[in-house]
């Protein structure tokens, strides 16, 4: 069984799908690896460490052209055609994406999307939004307090005492807790809003407030129990008193950060621009759904319109931070922990002697496979 590693080309590209730890691994359960030169500069993982990892040092082609091929982005065009046809591709592949799984059925691959792997506790090691979400949480908080013209943490000193920065956080899931951890860490005074009631005592756990917006009717409280875990969209009369509460919140917050996502279509307005410009002079938002947002004035805001994919931009005297891959801004651990995410997800599909397997009744296996055989498998993921 030969497995492919690849330098990523575009989207990701500071990110590497194995490391020399997760070939190791591999080479011990007697696969044999290929990793592209270079694949793993980015992420300071050297061809050398690789090689002595056990892995051959290869071209673009002979890592394309391996049984199995792991990668963090989908492959581009010139990419997909140095894959041979029934080759496996495992990656973080957009599965609501339809177009590029249409793309990739018709080169003949196999293809795995690890984000569409169900949120269980079996899943939880594969769980790639997850890994990615927890450093893209940590990162925007570091990146907030260097666009934050002021200290976070309160500070008494011989020439005064600095006021702890207030920091909002909208959206709790992985990214969002792990965004109040930080900014607790760093000393800010935290708080916290999501439509899901379950995560009310997880804010509170972290020592930040809980935002509450409370239900009035069954519609609500029906929508904000979610599905699979994940939010849904929440009936408008919500969404208003949300939006009422968090324009008063976000006049006094020298921070926010956004998380809120809705799998499959865009991420809710939560920072108007009415409220932004009602924010302070030089606070900062860092919007963690970056083109994910509706579109307004002819491209793709976040959480909120103004937000600019991968710019910093000054809005009415705020900074508005449009990474949209925070993760890849962490290359060595956001590389680690994709690198056993995708290791964890190989042991569904080679047996331990090494053949390819692909059992259907598997809910992680037929969840996260997008095409087989020329043909999309699930198409419930593009809908
Ligand atoms: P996500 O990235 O899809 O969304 C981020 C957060 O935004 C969510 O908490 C969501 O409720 C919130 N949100 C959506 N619309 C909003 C609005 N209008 N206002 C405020 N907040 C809004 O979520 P993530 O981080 O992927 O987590 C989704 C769920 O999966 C959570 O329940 C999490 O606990 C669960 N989970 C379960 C795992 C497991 O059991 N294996 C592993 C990881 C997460």
């Amino acid at each position: 069984m030969q497995i492919g590693v690849p330098a990523e080309s575009r989207g990701r590209k500071s990110l590497v799908a194995a490391t020399p730890d997760t070939v190791k691994s591999l080479v011990s359960q007697g696969r044999s690896v290929t990793v592209e030169s270079g694949a793993g500069e980015c992420a300071h993982y050297t061809d050398d460490a690789y090689r002595k990892a056990g892995a051959q040092i290869g071209d673009a082609a002979s890592a394309f052209g391996a049984q199995i091929v792991l990668k963090v982005a989908s492959p581009t065009a010139s990419e997909l055609s140095l894959m041979k046809p029934g080759a496996v591709l495992a990656g973080m592949l957009d599965p609501f994406n339809t177009d590029n799984t249409a793309r990739l059925a018709a080169a003949g691959v196999t293809a795995f999307a690890l984000e569409a792997a169900p949120r269980t506790t079996r899943a939880q090691s594969l769980d790639v939004l997850s890994s990615q979400a927890n450093i893209a949480g940590y990162k925007a908080v570091l990146v907030a307090a260097e666009h934050y013209p002021r200290f976070m943490p309160m500070l008494m000193t011989a020439a005064g005492t600095v006021k702890a920065a207030r920091v909002l956080v909208l959206g709790a899931g992985v990214a969002g807790l792990q965004a109040i951890a930080t900014a607790k860490r760093l000393g800010a005074v935290v708080e916290a809003s999501d439509v899901r009631p379950a995560v009310k005592e997880q804010i509170e756990s972290l020592g930040a407030k809980f935002l509450d917006v409370p239900y009035e009717t069954d519609d609500e409280r029906e929508a904000a129990q979610g599905v699979g875990g994940y939010a849904r969209p929440m009936p408008a009369s919500w969404l208003a008193r949300q939006a009422a509460l968090v324009h008063e919140r976000a006049k006094q917050a020298d921070v926010i950060i956004t998380t809120a996502l809705i799998p499959g279509r865009a991420a809710p307005t939560l920072i108007s621009v009415e409220t932004v410009q009602a924010m302070k002079p030089g606070s900062v938002i860092v919007d963690l759904a970056a083109g994910r947002g509706p579109e307004f004035e002819g491209r793709k805001g976040g959480n909120c319109p103004l937000t600019e994919v991968d710019k910093v931009v000054q809005k009415h005297g705020v900074t508005i931070v449009g990474h949209a891959n925070l993760a890849s801004m962490v290359p060595a651990d956001a590389s680690a922990l994709y690198a056993r995410n995708l290791l964890d997800f190989l042991k569904l599909i080679v047996t331990r002697e090494g053949a390819l397997s692909i059992d259907l009744a598997d809910d992680i296996v037929a969840a996260t496979l997008l095409c087989r055989n020329g043909e999309v498998t699930n198409k419930s993921k593009g809908q």
